[in-house]
């Protein structure tokens, strides 16, 4: 699939950020897949539907319209709710959300759409194996638990927050766990991704190995 670039790995791996420059550099779309699983999580929420009601969950991903804009804004049923699926409630529902096979068959459906009918950049967790195996370069992303929850942490003080560093690396933790144990779509590196150990390098250099890499394969 030319002009299609996915990207997976493990949660605070520095995807989104990524993927959105990288987006920006190339002029493509940025798809967080993520922000998708997130956004039925809070319909969830909004409509009180119990988590454990899989049916519910998987009716209510249907009925949902989720749509992004050129900025990577994510709207839910035409409402911006790119800062409200960022909630510590959502982080604590939203690997669940991902675990129920129907919701993830009408995500993958939409996301599959999204890069037939546009030039992207999507990032998420099966985006390489499951969504577009097929994509023109494919990227695995990630970098010391240490490391990802130190950058969760800043992310969050730098708003003037309040930030417990063990917390945020046991959720994050407990999310990697959940993730790359599930039995659909499990988070899991392609064989024929390209694998990005971030930890000691600058968002700046990352960008850098993968233009270059993008650039080299398209010569
Ligand atoms: O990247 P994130 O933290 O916003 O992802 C939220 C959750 O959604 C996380 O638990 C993994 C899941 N997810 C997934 O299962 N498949 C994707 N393609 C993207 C995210």
């Amino acid at each position: 699939m030319k002009n299609v670039i996915a990207i997976d790995g493990p949660s605070g791996a520095g995807k989104s950020t990524i993927a959105k420059l990288l987006a920006k550099r190339l002029n493509y779309l940025h798809l967080d897949t993520g922000a998708m699983y997130r956004a039925v999580t809070l319909a969830a929420i909004k409509n009180n539907i119990d988590f454990n009601q899989k049916n519910k969950l998987v009716e209510l991903a249907k009925s949902i319209d989720i749509t992004f804009d050129e900025n990577g804004e994510i709207f839910l049923n035409g409402k911006n709710v790119t800062g409200d699926i960022r909630t510590a409630e959502v982080n604590n529902h939203v690997s669940e959300v991902a675990s129920i096979k129907g919701v993830r068959e009408v995500l993958v459906e939409k996301q599959q759409q999204l890069a037939q009918s546009n030039m992207v950049v999507m990032d998420g967790r099966d985006i390489t194996t499951v969504v577009l195996p097929e994509a023109e370069h494919k990227f695995f992303l990630t970098a010391s638990l240490a490391e990802r929850a130190k950058r969760r942490y800043q992310e969050i003080k730098a708003k003037d927050k309040e930030a417990d560093f063990e917390k945020i690396k046991n959720s994050i933790a407990r999310r990697d766990k959940l993730d790359s144990e599930r039995k659909h779509s499990p988070l899991k590196k392609a064989e024929d991704a390209v694998i990005i150990d971030t930890t000691d390098l600058s968002i700046d250099q990352v960008l850098d190995k993968m233009i270059t890499i993008i650039e080299g394969d398209s010569r």
